[in-house]
């Protein structure tokens, strides 16, 4: 039922069956099993060690894809040599003539395409695959179209934003991952499938032991995928959109996307920091360089990342970091649940924050501390600043950093649950509004 409404909501036509995994790590080496079971005769039965008869294949994805990508093709046993990673354009969107002229390469080499997977919120800057373009060119080569729309599918839930899963209906499966920008607890991944037939003949296996009167009559969770025993998950998401209704979530999604926006604009604004990245959902990638000082690329690199740890340091905000044209950028994710408010001053006199740090052309030195109205006064704050003055304070209610991948949260929870037992777990649990 939740799989349900998801898939409505985000326009998924009802064509799409639904499943529940873990991660969206996993509903992809499905989908990538799924395609190998289409393009590769008998390889359920055969496998695809010592066949003559199966030439080499190929996976296609941009070079901004998410890891899990790889290790997929790695798990089912294609090789990772097996995927092709197509250069992105300028705005780390997949290449489409590239991805059309390494098609035609390997057709020419004698290599078996068989998927495609572009993806819509990738995870360094949320960039967005062309999905039209690829869905044309997987219909005419007749391979596999995954849509990894693990962070930003659910952006699609608004009437402003449904473009970004345009062409996904075309697709032959679809992740959306609710754990990731959809509130909802780890973990919970929903996959889409229009050919779950395929899917089920790559793992349906039914030994005695399981046989039961029903069968053919149910839809037996078992047979799309490796697992037999299930955790009862689809009751988190259940929850989350009964309790906060259709409304109320387009409107916090909309929030998180109009913050950003307005952190993108200030970053514009200010002469000492650089955006790296367009802001199609709510990431922002940017980074420090100070107007006044001449810094070499690597003596930026290192400033910036003295800069992640400072801040990640207080304990108050969360940055992450990636790589964007070999440039170290950080990263900020609006994606809590109770992020309602974001303050951000860049000023080159700067004011007194909770903490400071200075930078030099020797690099960037000092402290910042935590402060301890932050965990009592309900809104998180700490502030970065630079020699001659500029300064940059963020003052948060709620929480944020929230990573796009999600990965960090458990280490600032931990830290959060750490400073809880100092000044009153369930005062600081309640106010800074982590999810712990
Ligand atoms: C675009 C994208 N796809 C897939 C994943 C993997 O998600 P999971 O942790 O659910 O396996 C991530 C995680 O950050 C992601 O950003």
């Amino acid at each position: 039922m939740s799989l349900g409404w998801l898939r409505r909501l985000i326009g998924l036509p009802d064509t799409f069956e639904g499943v529940i995994y873990d991660t969206a790590s996993i509903a992809t080496m499905h989908a990538l099993a799924a395609a190998r079971e289409a393009a590769i005769p008998a390889v359920r039965a055969k496998g695809l060690a010592a066949r003559s008869d199966v030439p080499r294949v190929a996976v296609y994805c941009s070079d901004q894809t998410h890891s899990s990508i790889d290790k997929a093709v790695i798990a089912i046993g294609l090789g990772h040599e097996s995927l092709r990673k197509i250069p992105s354009d300028d705005r780390f969107a997949m290449r489409i003539d590239a991805l059309r002229d390494q098609i035609a390469r390997d057709r020419a080499d004698g290599v078996l395409p068989i998927a495609v997977v572009p993806t819509v919120g990738t995870t360094s800057t949320t960039s967005i695959d062309p999905v039209p373009a690829v869905a044309d060119v997987c219909e005419r080569e007749r391979l596999w179209m995954h849509v990894d729309a693990a962070y930003g599918g659910v952006a699609a839930m608004l009437p402003s934003h449904r473009h970004v899963l345009a062409g996904a209906e075309r697709a032959d499966s679809v992740v959306v991952n609710p754990h990731k920008w959809l509130f909802t607890p780890f973990d919970l991944t929903a996959f889409y499938c229009r050919r779950m037939d395929v899917l089920r003949s790559a793992f349906a296996l039914t030994p005695e032991y399981l046989q039961t009167r029903d069968a053919g009559a149910v839809k037996n969770l078992m047979d799309t995928g490796v697992q037999l025993g299930r955790r009862f998950r689809s009751l988190k998401l259940w929850m989350i959109l009964r309790s906060y209704g259709a409304a109320k979530i387009r409107a916090v999604l909309a929030e998180h996307m109009r913050l950003a926006r307005e952190l993108a604009a200030w970053v514009d604004a200010h002469h000492d920091f650089e955006r790296l990245a367009a802001v199609p959902f709510s990431v922002v990638c940017f980074r420090w360089r100070p107007a006044t000082i001449s810094a070499s690329a690597p003596e930026l690199d290192a400033f910036n990342e003295r800069l992640v740890d400072l801040v990640n340091s207080t304990g108050d905000v969360f940055l992450s970091h990636t790589r964007l044209r070999g440039r170290l950028a950080l990263r900020i994710a609006i994606g809590h649940l109770k992020t309602t408010y974001l303050t951000c001053t860049l000023s080159p006199a700067g004011t007194a924050g909770a903490g400071n740090a200075s930078a030099s052309r020797e690099g960037v030195q000092g402290h910042a501390r935590c402060t301890q109205n932050s965990c009592t006064g309900g809104s998180v704050g700490g502030c970065v600043g630079a020699e001659r003055g500029a300064r940059a304070k963020l003052r948060l209610r709620g929480a944020v950093g929230v990573d796009a991948g999600g990965k960090r949260l458990r280490e600032r929870a931990g830290r959060c649950w750490r400073r809880g037992r100092r000044h009153g777990r369930r005062n600081h649990r309640r106010r800074s509004g982590l999810r712990v």
